[in-house]
């Protein structure tokens, strides 16, 4: 009896391990699977909500479902510009994500310092092979991929080439009060208009939005005081509150605003650009960007709207390269590579573009989907003879933030000196920051 019982205590207790070991290879190997099985999903993350960006990156997203059907695409909206500075807001919100391991499978950035921050932080991942793959060194401009490469390799695919130094105006407004935009060249002709238009009852010529905006406006103020006093702007080197070149950037801009709407605060960058499609007003110093509100709004380059440079900026070409790249942890490696080769590829930019109002960061662009505004862009960034970043891939990002303090405060109280003092005493303090150098010149 003994013997029966210890022999049936013996096959149960090889059952019992048989079982635990099933539970435990089962279980392991679920494990694997699942590790294994990538869910089809691709979720980036951007910036772009007003209509004319909207359509550029439903074009772009189309033409990655058109190649993958069968993958869900979530783009993923973060209103962040009303405030902060391009993608404060976002870049707030990925950074944990990564850190918990639910970083989006790519999200929008601007090239140079915005990316190097990220970069800076270890928060991504490089992309030589993308740049590899579509041979993109041997078709994107040179100025762009420096801007999207750091300690010897790319973190970011360039998906367009934006121009700053842009006055949009009102065709009809124009020719009725006999305006000619190519003799608006200097900050004085440009004035006079305003004065003209102001007599003629448009009250308030200058279209201008929230704070960013007004930043936009003054840093393109200061590159028209002359390439050599913006390249000492981005590199630090403005460090005196009585630097006569400041002082009269302010002096410009006090004029400047002086025909720009008071609620201004509480304007969106794309409204006060439909309020020149409206006639409300008849100039907007906005990035091209604005070349797509126009077009989503079903404006006509040289018949409802046109564009001149900023006054003293004929012969620059003010750069923002939005760009898109893998933030470390991703949950779908397969998907962020194809969006990727997407955002890379002649395809995808060529559907982007002629929406976003800015050019291809790719040379072999199909000129004829781009509109007239467009194809001059292009012939001006291929024969200009400087070029320049804006502030936001320009500067270290605390630059732009305190920047936006003080342009917001100036617009309010119209303080040169005060503004000056801020700011260079600012960048005294942050001179550690400043690792890129930029040679404009
Ligand atoms: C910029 C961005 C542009 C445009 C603009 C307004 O920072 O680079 O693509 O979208 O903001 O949202």
């Amino acid at each position: 009896m003994p013997k029966k019982n210890s022999t049936k205590k013996i096959v149960k207790i090889i059952l019992i391990t048989l079982v635990i070991i099933s539970v435990l290879i089962g279980g392991i190997s679920n494990l694997i699977i699942k590790s294994k099985t990538e869910t089809d999903v691709l979720v980036f993350y951007h910036w772009w909500t007003s209509p004319g960006e909207q359509a550029a990156i439903d074009a772009l997203t189309d033409v990655f479902s058109k190649k993958y059907p069968q993958t869900t695409v979530i783009p993923t909206p973060v209103i962040s510009r009303s405030e902060g500075g391009g993608g404060l807001t976002l870049f707030e919100l990925v950074k944990p994500m990564v850190f918990s391991k639910e970083a989006p499978d790519a999200f929008q950035i601007h090239a140079g310092y915005e990316t190097k921050t990220f970069v800076d932080a270890n928060l991504l991942e490089n992309v030589d092979s993308i740049w590899r793959l579509e041979k993109l060194m041997q078709i994107v401009p040179r100025v762009v991929q420096a801007m999207c490469q750091f300690k010897g390799h790319y973190y970011s695919v360039p998906v367009d080439i934006h121009r700053t130094n842009v006055v949009w105006y009102n065709q009809k407004i124009l020719d009725k009060y006999d305006i000619k935009p190519n003799e608006l060249n200097t900050w004085d002709s440009f004035f006079e208009a305003c004065d003209k238009l102001k007599q003629a009852g448009i009250k308030y010529p200058i279209q201008m939005g929230t704070t960013w905006t007004a930043q936009h406006a003054f840093d393109q103020i200061i590159a028209s005081i002359g390439i050599d006093f913006y390249e000492d702007w981005v590199n630090g080197r403005v460090t005196y509150a009585d630097d006569p070149r400041l002082l009269e950037a302010f002096y410009i801009f006090e004029r400047y605003l002086s025909y720009v709407n008071p609620d201004n605060l509480n304007v969106t960058w794309d409204q006060a650009t439909r309020r020149i499609i409206s006639g409300e007003g008849a100039f907007n110093i906005m990035g091209d960007w604005a070349n797509g509100e126009f077009k989503a709004s079903e404006q006509v380059y040289h018949q409802d709207y046109g564009s001149f440079k900023v006054p003293g900026t004929e012969e620059m070409y003010g750069l923002v390269i939005d760009s898109f790249q893998r933030p470390k942890n991703i949950q779908h490696p397969r998907n962020s590579e194809r969006w990727l080769k997407v955002v890379a590829s002649k395809e995808g930019q060529d559907a982007f573009n002629p929406k976003k109002g800015s050019i291809s960061a790719r040379i072999d662009m199909n000129l004829s989907k781009y509109d007239a505004y467009q194809q001059s862009a292009i012939l001006d960034f291929l024969k200009i003879k400087y070029m320049f970043p804006a502030v936001s891939s320009g500067l270290p990002k605390g630059f732009e933030q305190k920047e936006q303090e003080v342009i917001g405060q100036f617009v309010q109280d119209l303080d040169e000196d005060k503004a000056a003092k801020a700011i260079t005493d600012y960048t005294k303090l942050t001179f550690s920051d400043y690792t890129i150098t930029w040679e404009l010149d």
